[in-house]
């Protein structure tokens, strides 16, 4: 359960009728301008972007802002072992307006944590398993000034938060047609509750719709 000292977690996704955040494989394209520009203007409401290390070596997204002035954000990535490529976009494309934090475990590797910080990449550390322990992470990141976070997976990394009920707040866009595929990753992917009883419980805040897709908030019930 989330104490005071966390960030509010937003968890944003634009997924097909029956789930699919990608195609089998890893088609990202589900999103239309308007979902974009949307995307972007949340952006401009938070202190920080997350993502898995997955969605960087899939899609190498920029995670920056297109449609509107805005004086920038952290980009954190969560990449237990460090194996980011140093020339990502979210390395290379305007670090000053939004610096990135790779977040990684105990284990990692001194050397290659040099190469980064030469690079202003800020490297913070957080449990000793073989992923990146969200629930001791969250307060660093709060001590560290980052007091609301968009979540924008992929599903690996959204499982970890919905586990741990670290999500305060969904933000869904769902596109009008069906994609299938056991190898196309689900809006939460992870090894998933046995019983209804023990997931998260969510009050559905708002609906909209446009151009056949419909967008969906909903927030966490205390
Ligand atoms: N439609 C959308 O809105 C949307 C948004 C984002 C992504 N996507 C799609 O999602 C796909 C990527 O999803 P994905 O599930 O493969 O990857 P992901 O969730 O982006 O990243 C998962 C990886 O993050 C690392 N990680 C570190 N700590 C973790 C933790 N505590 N919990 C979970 N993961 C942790 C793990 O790799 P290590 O063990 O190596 O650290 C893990 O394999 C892409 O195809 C992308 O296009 C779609």
């Amino acid at each position: 359960m989330k104490g005071n000292k966390h960030p509010y977690v937003i968890l944003s996704a634009a997924m097909t009728i029956d789930g699919k955040i990608a195609s089998k494989i890893g088609d990202p394209d589900i999103s239309d301008e308007e979902d974009w520009k949307a995307v972007h203007k949340l952006r401009t409401e938070v202190d920080a972007i997350m993502v898995g290390i997955g969605t960087i070596l899939k899609d190498n997204p920029k995670l920056h802002i297109k449609y509107f002035d805005h004086s920038g954000y952290y980009r954190i990535v969560l990449d237990s072992t460090l194996s980011i490529p140093i020339n990502s976009n979210v390395i290379k494309y305007k670090p000053e307006i939004y610096p990135t934090i790779i977040c990684i475990t105990e284990n990692g590797s001194m050397e290659k944590i040099k190469d980064f910080e030469l690079k202003n990449i800020k490297i913070i550390k957080s449990g000793k398993g073989s992923r990146v322990d969200v629930v001791k992470l969250m307060p660093i990141l709060y001590q560290n000034g980052i007091k609301k976070i968009l979540l924008e997976g992929g599903g690996n990394l959204n499982w970890s938060f919905i586990k741990d009920n670290l999500v305060d707040e969904i933000r869904l866009t769902i596109a009008p047609w069906i994609v299938g595929g056991v190898d196309a990753i689900s809006l939460v992917e992870g090894e998933g509750f046995s019983k209804m009883i023990e997931s998260p419980r969510f009050i559905l805040s708002d609906v909209d719709h446009r151009n056949n897709y419909v967008i969906l908030k909903y927030i966490r019930r205390k």
